[in-house]
């Protein structure tokens, strides 16, 4: 019976400072997405190991059923406790740590960057990715220790999910990314991004030019921050007052900060 398959493809890790194990119907699904673009380095590099975990193998008889009918009707189908448990003790046994058993689910805690961080310099999880209707609570209860929700929409399982966790949790890793390159990301600092330019410095469209903010250009340092901090201020204010709100409660907003919200009436 095949148990794991390691997708850490690079050097293999004797102890990989942070390990995910991820247990799904749907292991195939992992690796295209994982070997490609600046996460597949921190895979590559066995900075984060990932051990897909095939539910399907730890299921009983011809059928290897992973799912029933749910006790007092309703449409769809449940996933099975045993089967889980049994994959869930299999990962337990191949790891030296206690790790956070992870549940993606819409009833639970949304993603956001703050909980990205927190997983980013843990020592990984278990990720436990539903299908059907969900998971019998049982295995829930006696086992998860966190539920992630992605968003206020219902997706088809919990790949999705975990794989955008994963991918979150991966371009934090050191090397990923080129230094404080994810410092000026939407959320590091409280904020959202503001916007950004490259090529060409004049853009021609058929309604008329489009010029690079001068100040892009200046090559000046402290005016190009200041002008991308107030251009953060604007896009969260408008998009997002709730976040003005909690860096203004945290005390995350300069006076020069309070005063160009001010000029916006915002
Ligand atoms: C069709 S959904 C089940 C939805 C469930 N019946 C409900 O209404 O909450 C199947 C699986 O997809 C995953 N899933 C769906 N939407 C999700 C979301 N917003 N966040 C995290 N996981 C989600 C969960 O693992 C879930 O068990």
């Amino acid at each position: 019976m095949r148990r794991a398959s390691s997708w850490s493809t690079g050097i293999p890790a004797i102890e990989p400072p942070m390990r995910f194990d991820v247990v799904t119907l749907f292991p195939e699904l992992f690796a295209p997405h994982l070997a490609h673009g600046i996460t597949r380095r921190a895979f590559e590099s066995a900075q984060v190991e990932l051990k897909l975990w095939p539910l399907r193998d730890f299921a009983d008889g011809g059928y290897r059923r992973v799912d029933d009918r749910p006790f007092g009707g309703g449409p769809g189908m449940v996933m099975l406790a045993e089967p889980l448990q049994r994959a869930l003790d299999a990962v337990r046994g191949d790891r030296v740590d206690v790790p956070e058993v992870v549940h993606f689910t819409p009833t639970g805690r949304v993603l956001d960057q703050s909980l990205v961080l927190a997983m980013a310099g843990g020592p990984g999880a278990v990720l436990l990715c539903g299908r059907y209707e969900g998971v019998d609570q049982r295995f829930l209860d006696r086992n998860v220790t966190l539920e992630i929700s992605l968003g206020d929409y219902v997706l088809s399982g919990g790949e999705l999910p975990a794989l955008v966790l994963l991918d979150a949790v991966a371009r934090l890793q050191q090397g990923v990314l080129k230094p404080d390159s994810h410092q000026q990301d939407s959320f590091s600092d409280g904020l959202l991004e503001g916007p950004a330019y490259s090529r060409p410095e004049r853009w021609h469209t058929p309604e008329g030019e489009r010029p690079v903010p001068a100040v892009l250009l200046s090559g000046h340092h402290g005016e190009i921050a200041a002008w991308r901090r107030r251009r953060a201020l604007e896009t969260t204010a408008r998009r997002r007052p709730d976040l003005i709100a909690a860096a203004r409660a945290a005390g995350r907003l300069s006076r020069d900060d309070e005063g160009h919200l001010a000029t916006l009436g915002l």
